[in-house]
């Protein structure tokens, strides 16, 4: 039966003493006892009803404890659909992957799918920090945080899937955990991302002040843009290439999950700046903005160039970059934005039906049929 003052301890040897009796046990296990209730410090004066109205992204002073009525409804909704994309990493087959990871996959195949799980597993407790850690705390409506909840949640359960698809192969975990330490071209992109989220991991930001509004404001797009909205979403197109050709598709079907939360992590993300943008009378810098993604060309090409140094069947380094610059551009026209890379065009025209979860296909291959209820995800 589940203890509810513990409820792991099913799992564990059973506690109480048998030489006692029940009931001297359970005296013992029983609390200190309670201090007396404090008096009330001050008389109870009625505050006056919250004006949504009233409500701001940040620099709010409402009370952040009143829900609703809500002044942002869309980051309601964002709420609601992100609780249709339900599942565990438990429930989907991974027996053909270790198959095909011992006895399909080529060496160049196998160099591309370790290196992108390392990436992932340091990205996305990278993006949970972000999300709960650094910019939450600075929303002061709380449909917004109740969803950037809901997002530190994902990111932790997207890391879960990583360490499942690790321990399922069978991957030596001390040496796939530290490669973003010593392999440049992955601890670049991991460094950068570092450094924004450093830049604002501080409680006490005052966003008040325009020069820390305006850092914050670069750290929220690059993550929302650049580091979910690219380099995620362009991060899974390897392992899609293989599942296009039938291998390792139990890992490919977690990352298709995986995807539907980060579209939806991107699109939100980018929606609170452009709000931010409008509510605090600011713009981001030109100037900025061009530097954020060369940096972030030039880190993606140096891993593009690392993971797929011998290209696999079906993929290679330029495809990875034109669609990088592709999804760039895509990210910049929803942020309202110039775009970046004019021109990009779309190199892997299969990618958003690949990554889309698709029934009919997985029910006979896996356990899970399809958790999403609503309708088909838009990809832009
Ligand atoms: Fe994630
Ligand atoms: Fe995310």
């Amino acid at each position: 039966m589940l203890n509810w003052d513990d409820p792991i301890a099913a799992a564990r040897e059973p506690r109480l003493d048998p030489l006692q009796s029940g009931s001297e046990a359970i005296r013992e296990k029983q609390a200190p006892p309670t201090q007396p209730a404090a008096e009330p410090t001050s008389a109870f004066e009625p505050m006056k009803p919250v004006n949504p109205d009233d409500k701001r992204v940040i620099n709010g002073l409402t009370d952040i404890n009143q829900l609703a009525p809500f002044k942002y409804p869309w980051a309601w909704e964002y709420f609601l659909n992100a609780n249709k994309n339900h599942w565990t990493p438990l429930d989907i087959n991974m027996a053909q992957d270790v198959q095909d990871y011992q006895h399909k996959l080529t060496l160049e195949e196998r160099h591309v799918y370790e290196n992108v799980l390392a990436y992932l597993t340091t990205s996305d407790v990278l993006a949970m920090r972000n999300i709960g850690l650094a910019v939450m705390e600075k929303m002061s409506a709380p449909e917004l945080q109740i969803y950037q909840a809901r997002q530190v949640y994902e990111e932790a359960l997207h890391t879960w899937t990583y360490q499942h698809c690790i321990e399922t192969l069978g991957l030596d975990q001390g040496e796939i955990y530290n490669r973003y330490r010593v392999v440049p071209e992955i601890n670049g992109k991991i460094q950068v991302a570092n450094r924004r989220l450093e830049s604002v991991l501080r409680a006490d930001i005052d966003l008040t002040d325009r020069d820390e509004l305006e850092n914050f404001l670069m750290a929220y797009t690059f993550f929302a843009g650049i580091f979910e909205g690219c380099w995620f979403y362009n991060g899974f197109s390897p392992i899609f290439a293989l599942q296009r050709r039938g291998l390792m598709k139990g890992t490919a079907e977690q990352l298709q999950y995986i995807m539907r939360d980060e579209v939806l992590h991107a699109s939100f993300g980018i929606r609170v700046v452009k709000q931010i943008l409008l509510e605090e009378e600011v713009t981001l810098d030109p100037a900025k903005l061009r530097e954020m993604w060369d940096e972030a060309h030039a880190c993606e090409e140096a891993y593009a160039g690392y993971i797929l140094r011998d290209p696999i069947l079906g993929y290679s380094k330029e495809d990875h970059m034109e669609q990088f610059r592709f999804v760039a551009n895509r990210r910049a026209r929803q942020l309202g934005v110039e775009e970046p890379f004019p021109g990009a065009q779309c190199a892997l025209p299969w990618l958003d039906e690949q990554a889309n979860l698709r029934k009919e296909k997985n029910f006979f291959e896996t356990r899970v049929t399809e958790y999403q209820t609503g309708g088909a995800l838009s990809w832009d």
